[in-house]
C-alpha cells in the first residue's frame, strides 16, 4: 500500500501512518519546502524508513495510477475536495 499525505505539514500524520503500513510507503507532500526538513527529521527520529517527503502543490500532482491514494489529515480538509475531483475525473 502506498500512502500520500498532501499537505503533510511537519509529518506527523505521515509517520504515523509509515509505522501503520511498515510494509508499504508513506509520501509525504507539502507546497512549502521549510516544514518538510521537519518532517524528514521527524522521521529519523522515530526510526521510520519507509517514507519520503515532497514539495508538491495539489493542483498540480503527477498522480500515478497504481498508486492508491489516501487522504488524510486532521487540519487541511478543506483540500479534500480538490483532491477528490482530480481522483474521479
Ligand atoms: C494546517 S497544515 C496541516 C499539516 C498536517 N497535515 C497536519 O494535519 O498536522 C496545512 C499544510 O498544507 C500545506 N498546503 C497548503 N496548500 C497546499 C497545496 N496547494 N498543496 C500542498 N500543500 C499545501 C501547507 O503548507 C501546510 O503545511
Amino acid at each position: 500500500m502506498s500512502i500520500l499525505d498532501v499537505g503533510c505539514g511537519p509529518g506527523s500524520i505521515s509517520v504515523d501512518m509509515a509505522k501503520l503500513v511498515p510494509k508499504g510507503r508513506v509520501v509525504g507532500v507539502d507546497c512549502t519546502p521549510e516544514p518538510l526538513n521537519d518532517a524528514r527529521a521527524f522521521a529519523i527520529q522515530q526510526g521510520v524508513t519507509n517514507i519520503e517527503f515532497q514539495v508538491g502543490d495539489i493542483h498540480a500532482l503527477d498522480f500515478q495510477t497504481t498508486l492508491l491514494i489516501l487522504f488524510m489529515s486532521t487540519k487541511s480538509c478543506s483540500m479534500w475536495r480538490i483532491l477528490f475531483k482530480r481522483c474521479v475525473s
